[in-house]
């Protein structure tokens, strides 16, 4: 079959965003919409990436560095242009392109697989991504013959009153031959409605000369939304999050509030462990199995929590490691450290981890008992079986079995109110 080339489209203004920035480096759980795109791509198993910049064009390339290369649109002369930019790079190549496009992140790397699979068992020269639309307004609609096979695109402003009557819509994800692409790219002209070079118009240039082409609808019409305003970079935002809540809720995880749970991409959550409202984990975490976490917590990157933990309410962490049924009910901040399994951590501890230049480790044992605010000024070593008294200020090491008390001593002045 050849190779497997991506393309993706990311040269549009986003003037709908009103933003300084190039509408692709907007972020959705951290990550931009870009980056999104092509690590699905590089998931559906092609590495060799072109992604068409033009506005805005050095941001875009410091976002994704050498990962893909890159091609140049200086006008904005339609989506047909746009693929024009990348031919240099599919000349003389043979197999399939699959063509996305930069503003619609959450499209599944099985989808694409999909699109790929059907053009090579079907030996069809374009396959499309079509969805169903309620209301397809807007979209360019998908014309198909008596017999069900697909004969054009027809954009919305070039069709007719019954073409505009069609619900099936092209969602924007495309495979092609190579070769027969670049044939009908030089075949494009800009006689429209909108004086563009379109690149829905290869299907019936295709067809025209007796291609075979053909379309698989999509099965979730979320992953095809693009983002062109704020409010639909929010509404993305919470597809996402329902989608991952979901995958984790499937492996086992509860969920109290699917809406409230931020949790990142490739956070990795055990079995029967339940997360309480308005908690954010971010990406790369690892939690153990039967752990509580929330409400209101904040798990940062850098954090590993064995099973059976506790994470209580309105508690920060950053880089910790946490030992097995170690407790952290509240209001505290852990910060680079490392603590053993079965300590508690009283409410409101901090481990003062930033000295205004660098960041320090704090280092508790096993079975330690932190009694509530305490002070551990890092770099610091707490060792096993200790107990460390409420209120305390902890600048040097602390030894195994000790008590540790690092305060004021009180002083009550009596009848001082008296006269
Ligand atoms: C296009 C399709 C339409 C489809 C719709 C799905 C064409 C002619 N029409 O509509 O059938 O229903 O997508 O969303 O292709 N871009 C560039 N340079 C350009 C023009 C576009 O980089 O000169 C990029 C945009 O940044 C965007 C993508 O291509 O990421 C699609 O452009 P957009 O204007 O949203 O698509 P339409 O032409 O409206
Ligand atoms: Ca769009």
């Amino acid at each position: 079959m050849g190779e497997v080339i991506g393309v993706i489209l990311a040269a549009g203004k986003g003037t709908r965003m009103k933003t300084k920035k190039s509408k692709v480096v907007h972020k959705i759980y951290g990550k931009e919409l870009i980056t999104r795109v092509v690590n699905t791509v590089f998931k559906a198993g092609i590495n060799d990436v072109i992604t068409v910049v033009g506005h805005k064009r050095e941001e875009v390339e410091a976002v994704l560095g050498d990962r893909v290369k890159y091609a140049y649109q200086d006008e904005l002369l339609g989506t047909g242009h746009t693929v024009m930019q990348a031919v240099p790079y599919l000349k003389g190549k043979k197999g399939k392109v699959v063509i996305l496009y930069g503003d619609v992140p959450l499209i599944r790397p099985e989808t694409i697989k999909k699109l790929i699979d059907k053009s090579i068992a079907d030996r069809e020269y374009a396959t499309i991504l079509t969805a169903i639309y309620d209301n397809p307004t807007g979209y360019g609609r998908v014309v198909r013959d008596i017999g069900g096979n697909v004969k054009a695109i027809v954009e919305e402003k070039d069709a007719t009153e019954d073409q505009k009557e069609i619900m099936e819509i092209n969602a924007g994800a495309y495979c092609f031959d190579i070769e027969e692409l670049i044939l009908a790219l030089e075949k494009l002209t800009p006689n429209n409605a909108q004086g563009e070079y379109y690149l829905t118009d290869v299907i019936k240039i295709m067809n025209e000369k007796g291609l075979k082409t053909g379309a698989i609808i999509v099965e979730d019409n979320t992953e095809i939304l693009g983002v062109n305003d704020r409010a639909q970079l929010e509404m993305l935002t919470r597809i996402l999050r329902i989608r991952i809540n979901q995958k984790h809720m499937e492996n086992g995880v509860t969920i109290e509030d699917v809406n409230t749970t931020y949790i990142y991409d490739d956070v990795e959550i055990g079995m029967d462990t339940v997360i309480h409202p308005n908690t954010t984990i971010k990406s790369g975490v690892v939690i153990g199995e039967n752990c509580e976490i929330g409400p209101n917590s904040y798990i940062r990157e850098g954090c590993t929590i064995s099973d059976n933990v506790k994470i209580g309410s309105f508690v920060e962490l950053k880089k910790a490691t946490i030992g097995e049924g170690t407790k952290v009910p509240h209001l505290s901040y852990m910060g680079d450290c490392e603590i053993g399994s079965k300590t508690n951590i009283g409410c409101g501890t901090i481990t003062c981890n930033y000295d205004g230049f660098k960041k320090s480790k704090t280092i508790i044992g096993d079975n330690a008992f932190v009694g509530s605010n305490v002070n551990f000024i890092a770099p610091v070593k707490v060792g096993n079986n200790t107990t460390i008294a409420a209120g305390s200020t902890i600048t040097e090491d602390v030894p195994n079995d000790a008590l540790s008390i690092a305060r004021e001593r009180q002083i009550n002045k009596e009848n001082w109110n008296k006269n």
